[in-house]
């Protein structure tokens, strides 16, 4: 016999209630049951970092967490952060500077760099190994993380008057 709960959570701030089976992870729940294939999969154990969402504000791995444990949250994919006409600061730095190139594992790395960026609001300019420490949990295969870095440093201290 199924066990079968209902959640109650906001997702990108719209109210979501649903049944859900008590097994389903996270990151199922948000591609299946909402259609939100921004978060991806790729080591499916906690690994990679390609399904990194923010639960109340906090990174969180969406393959490593069910579902049912993000009842009463407020859950944020990168669908939430910008859309195509009008991208958010770090997505377009991300464009701009070339911290992409397949863009695997650029919905991981867009939210726990969004974390990071909330985190840092009125503190002084992050240095370039500071970055690297936050990405070193997720993995990218493409871009050797350089662009990623330099897109985080323009958002966080962007030249005199760009800000
Ligand atoms: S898919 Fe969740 S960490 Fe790799
Ligand atoms: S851009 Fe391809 S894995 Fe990061």
């Amino acid at each position: 016999m199924k066990d079968i709960t209902t959640v109650r959570l906001t997702v990108n701030g719209e109210a979501v209630e649903r049944a859900v089976e008590s097994r389903v992870s996270l990151a199922d729940f948000l591609r299946d049951d909402l259609r939100l294939t921004g978060t991806h999969l790729g080591c499916e154990h906690g690994v990679c970092g390609a399904c990194t969402v923010l639960v109340d504000g906090k990174s969180a791995r969406a393959c490593l967490m069910l579902a049912v444990q993000a009842d009463g949250a407020a859950v944020r994919t990168v669908e939430g952060l910008g859309t195509p006409e009008n991208l958010n600061p770090l997505q377009r730095a991300m464009m701009e500077h070339h911290g992409l190139q397949c863009g695997f594992c650029t919905p991981g790395m867009l939210m726990t760099l969004t974390e990071f960026i909330e985190q840092r609001r009125d503190s002084p300019p992050p240095s370039e190994a500071e970055i690297r420490e936050v990405l070193s949990g997720n993995i990218c295969r493409c871009t050797g993380y350089q662009t990623i870095v330099d897109a985080v440093m323009a958002v966080l201290n962007p030249p005199d008057g760009a800000a």
